[in-house]
């Protein structure tokens, strides 16, 4: 098991600001390994990469590379090829959307999300399908908060062509069973694109367990720097598709004949990472990863079941606090929304900021699910990571107890 007060003495954040850090869904706070990384990058190695053959564009093309390839063994990759630096885990969505589907769908195909997707895996689905006159088929929830199965089996047909879904739900919490939804995907011949957003930062998430063909998440929400993700992808669909923007890098050669111009691809995965990319971003990724593999995902997924599993108990005990997910701590990652009777979730969010408590408030990105649940204002959220304390459960949980008390007398 891991100790979190040992890990928070490598986050100087959470050391000198003394905040009660629970929006780790969305972001998550940075080590000093990480930090140093990116400094040290700046500091001793800076160059472009690909570029030159001088030693500090040596350097850094080495380093970048090698970060690539750190990443394929967190996830269990086949290949270093299969990963494929970008932005965040919108960009990854979106690099399939007008890639892979773009080119493979037409009218009448038909494109399955769930209720509870974030924007990202949504709203790129819904404007292709505007386009190629294709149909987003959007699958619900059963009992407890969890996916609905038997929705989603009979929402497939033989026009289906990809289920885009996430692992881990950002508002509920809740976990899908996404190696069998994948395994559903190709019994229809589909394929399965996996929004890891919320699973690869808080467990182990190995892509040829799952047999997954694309999986999609940011490295800000696991310890590293904003402005770099991942997109993974088996080698054999990411060969087949056509880059998804075109410059420097992405190219293997120009010709120029006879007034026309004749590009060549380059190889995977510098075919969808065209400009200069985050060279620093790259590096602070894989030294994020390095910190999660010291501490084994197994134990981080552990730490966040016993802390929910905690948090849901002392949370339920506050009179007038409305809880949502699974109630199987074992069925949902380290996510818990709520609303006070009698309060909007921002004006909590913001008694709770008063009393240095970070949660988050309104949608998070997930509009529809909130409308399908009925909860119209949105929902205030608690998110846990491998810093996060019992004692950081108890102040929120008394806060809360507090603040109810506050309003019933008021
Ligand atoms: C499930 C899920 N998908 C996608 C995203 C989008 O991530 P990013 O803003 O890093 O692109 C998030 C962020 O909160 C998320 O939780």
């Amino acid at each position: 098991m891991l100790d979190p007060y040992e890990i928070r003495k490598d986050f100087p954040l959470l050391e000198s600001r003394g905040i009660v850090y629970l929006d780790n869904a969305a972001t998550s706070q940075k080590p000093i390994q990480v930090i140093e990384a990116i400094r040290r990058f700046y500091q001793a190695h800076n160059a472009n990469i690909h570029r030159g053959l001088h030693a500090l564009s040596r350097e850094a093309s080495e380093e970048y590379e090698e970060a690539h390839s750190v990443v394929a063994r967190f996830i269990n990759a086949r290949s270093w090829r299969e990963v494929v630096f970008v932005r965040n885990t919108t960009e990854a969505i979106n690099l399939v959307a007008y890639s892979w589907a773009m080119d493979r769908l037409g009218s009448g195909d038909e494109i399955v999300v769930t209720v509870m997707e974030h924007h990202s895996n949504m709203l790129p689905w819904v404007a292709i399908a505007k386009r190629l006159g294709a149909k987003v088929k959007v699958v619900g929830l059963a009992s407890d908060y969890m996916l609905d199965y038997d929705a989603l089996s009979e929402a497939l047909t033989e026009r289906t062509r990809i289920i885009a879904v996430s692992h881990a739900s950002n508002v509920l919490g809740t976990i899908n069973d996404v190696k069998g939804i994948a395994a559903l995907a190709h019994e229809v011949g589909a394929v399965c694109l996996v929004d890891g957003a919320q699973s690869v930062p808080h467990m182990p998430v190995n892509v040829r367990e799952l047999g997954c063909d694309f999986l999609a998440f940011s490295g800000h929400k696991m310890l590293g720097p904003t402005g770099i993700g991942v997109l993974y992808g088996r080698e054999d669909l990411l060969e087949e598709m056509s880059p998804f923007m075109y410059g420097g890098d992405m190219v293997r050669e120009v010709r120029y004949r006879n007034g026309a111009v004749e590009p060549a691809w380059n190889d995977l995965p510098w075919k969808f990472e065209a400009g200069t990319p985050n060279i620093a971003g790259g590096i602070g990724l894989a030294e994020a990863v390095k910190y999660l593999e010291r501490i084994g995902m197994e134990n981080v997924r552990a730490h966040e079941v016993e802390l929910t599993s905690y948090a849901l108990k002392r949370l339920s005990e506050v009179e007038g606090l409305n809880l949502f997910g699974p109630s199987s701590p074992t069925s949902r990652c380290g996510i818990i929304p709520f609303n006070l009777d009698g309060l909007d979730p921002h004006s909590l969010a913001a008694m709770l900021d008063e009393r240095k408590i970070a949660v988050r408030s309104g949608f998070h990105c997930a509009q529809p699910l909130h409308e399908y649940l009925g909860l119209k204002e949105g929902t205030a959220r608690a998110s846990f990571y491998i810093y996060n304390t019992r004692e950081e459960v108890d102040l929120l949980s008394e806060s809360l107890a507090e603040i109810a008390e506050m309003l019933r007398s008021a």
